[in-house]
């Protein structure tokens, strides 16, 4: 049965989910890594696919930016397809020296300055996580592959233009080294519904330097970050 924003009937979904937030970038993965793919949803261009990887049956669905956006497909994909594994795929912007552009970053928890956990939660603080298994497969996976990665706790924000920069140093202190907008609404959903997530991030800038990732790194990193989650995925 179609869902106000995903126009598919159930078993037109994979198990298993890739969720880049560009739906561009779920018809990139379609085109060129999966096999026998069928578009299951148009609806706002938010394009999802269905196709075979290594003969895995796995979904690719765009999610769009930001924790409402993220929190919508993924409470569908859950509930209403009983998706039970979801790998966000993303970029991320490093707010530490110890963090570089290009490479991989695991994010292993979530930290955030969304509100919406702190009204779920009554004013107490509800800690995200990715799912262990997944987290040990891909960071085995990415060592096999000689990819360069940390695991780690991003901040999940709702702003990506920020008035106060030094506001990025407090949780760096903490050891929060990366910066995104979606993790934690990701992990906090699938925790819910009992479902495994984890998400897989690329370097794309550094907030404290300023610099962004060339096209041909960004490339690289791309393609490192999509053949890794679709092997996690095959292989969960
Ligand atoms: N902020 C938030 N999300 C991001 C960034 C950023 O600087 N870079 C890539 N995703």
């Amino acid at each position: 049965m179609a869902t106000t924003h995903i126009g598919a009937a159930i078993g037109d979904i994979a198990d298993v989910v890739l969720l880049p937030g560009d739906p561009l970038r779920a018809k990139y993965i379609s085109e060129n890594f999966l096999s026998n793919t069928v578009c299951y949803n148009t609806i706002r261009n938010m394009y999802g696919y269905t196709g075979t990887f290594k003969g895995k049956k796995i979904s690719v669905q765009g999610t769009g930016m930001g924790v409402p956006s993220i929190s919508i497909y993924a409470t569908e994909l859950i509930k209403d397809f009983g998706v039970r594994t979801l790998l966000r795929i993303g970029t991320c912007g490093s707010i530490s020296s110890k963090v570089g552009l290009g490479q991989l970053f695991l994010a292993q928890g979530a930290s955030t300055d969304n509100g919406v956990n702190r009204l779920l939660f009554k004013g107490m603080t509800y800690a995200p996580l990715s799912d262990f298994k997944l987290l040990s497969l891909a960071s085995r996976k990415a060592a096999e592959k000689s990819y360069s990665f940390s695991v780690g706790n991003v901040l999940t924000s709702d702003s990506f233009y920020n008035e106060d920069e030094s506001a990025f140093e407090l949780w760096e202190k903490y050891g929060v080294h990366c910066i995104e907008m979606e993790t934690s609404a990701l992990y906090t959903i699938a925790a819910r519904y009992n479902a495994a997530a984890l998400s897989i991030l690329s370097v794309s800038d550094h907030i404290l330097t300023g610099e962004v990732v060339s096209p041909e790194t960004r490339q690289t990193g791309l393609s490192e970050l999509i053949t890794l989650a679709l092997e996690v995925a095959s292989d969960y």
